[in-house]
């Protein structure tokens, strides 16, 4: 999702190589596992030089983390710490993009960088394991982006499948005790652009500004995309029993990101409007 949006909106003057089946006008290179240190090693001599790397590849089926973490640690622990030494290599920069789910959400107020992490997944301590490799095997060359939420024109998420299911059944009950902020992949792929332009270093955190639950996120969703008349009722987590927990609280504090670049991301429902414009559901 977040891979092929950062190929759509190459900034002028840069020439991009995806690693992925991409449409568009980038090369790609299909198929490279960039847990394979030899495989990275021969893309690097035979592609680049790079100057810089935006890592976005993971293991992001949150539940089924649970019940093979070796197989999501391969991909955030071990593709992340490849890709770090090839960058440290080729003295390139590394942006490797993290998640929310590095905090165990028991905090009440936005988490900021310094902040430390307590994951509660199998998922977000692979991606906290796979920062850290990042920073230690590039450092002073390497950000890492925690973002949160994520949703956009590409890729499965949550206003897509909501919408489906709003059509579908005409109800729906949607958890109201997991607050976060929306971000859409068309706010945060300029944003990992400029980091790597600026060369941002050490820990940023990357969504949109404000907050909500689910609940609330979908409610915006109901009302502009027509479906008013959908019951939406809210519900706690406790009656969609997940394998894999979640942080009660997880908002993100991107005011360090923004003092990078001039600007936050905009406001989550800003961009869900803008979103919905260029993709209606
Ligand atoms: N989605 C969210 O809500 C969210 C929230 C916070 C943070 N993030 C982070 O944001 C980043 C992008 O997320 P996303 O939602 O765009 O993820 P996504 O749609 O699941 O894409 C992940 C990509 O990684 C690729 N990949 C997995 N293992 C690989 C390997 N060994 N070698 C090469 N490629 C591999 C996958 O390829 P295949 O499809 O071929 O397996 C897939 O294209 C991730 O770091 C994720 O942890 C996402």
């Amino acid at each position: 999702m977040l891979g092929s949006e950062l190929l759509a909106r190459v900034p002028a003057g840069i020439e991009a190589l995806g690693t992925d089946l991409v449409a568009g006008p980038t090369v790609t290179l299909a198929g490279l596992d960039l847990a394979d240190p030899k495989a990275v090693e021969r893309a690097f001599e035979e592609h680049g030089p790079f100057e810089g790397v935006l890592h976005c590849a993971a293991y992001t089926a949150v539940d089924k983390a649970e019940s093979e973490p070796e197989v999501a640690r391969r991909v955030n622990v071990d593709a992340s710490r490849v890709l770090a030494e090839a960058c440290a290599r080729a003295k390139a920069q590394l942006v490797a993009v993290s998640t929310d789910f590095v905090f165990d959400g028991a905090s009440r107020v936005p988490y900021t960088e310094s902040d430390t992490p307590h994951p509660l997944s199998v998922y977000g301590v692979t991606k906290l394991e796979g920062e850290r490799a990042a920073l230690d095997a590039n450092p002073g060359r390497t950000a890492v982006v925690r973002t949160q939420w994520l949703y956009g024109p590409r890729g499965k998420h949550f206003p897509r499948t909501i919408v489906a299911l709003a059509r579908e059944k005409g109800s729906l009950r949607v958890v109201d005790d997991q607050v976060g902020a929306p971000t859409s992949t068309l706010e945060l792929a300029p944003a990992l652009w400029d980091v790597l332009a600026l060369r941002g270093t050490g820990v940023f955190h990357a969504a949109c500004e404000g907050a909500c639950s689910w609940h609330g996120f979908t409610a915006a969703i109901l009302e502009a995309c027509g479906l008013r008349s959908v019951a939406l009722a809210p519900c706690s987590s406790a009656d969609f029993p997940r394998p894999a927990r979640r942080p009660a609280y997880s908002v993100l504090d991107s005011s360090r990101l923004a003092a990078l670049r001039g600007r936050p991301l905009a406001p989550w429902r800003a961009a869900l409007a803008e979103y919905l414009r260029v993709e209606p559901l």
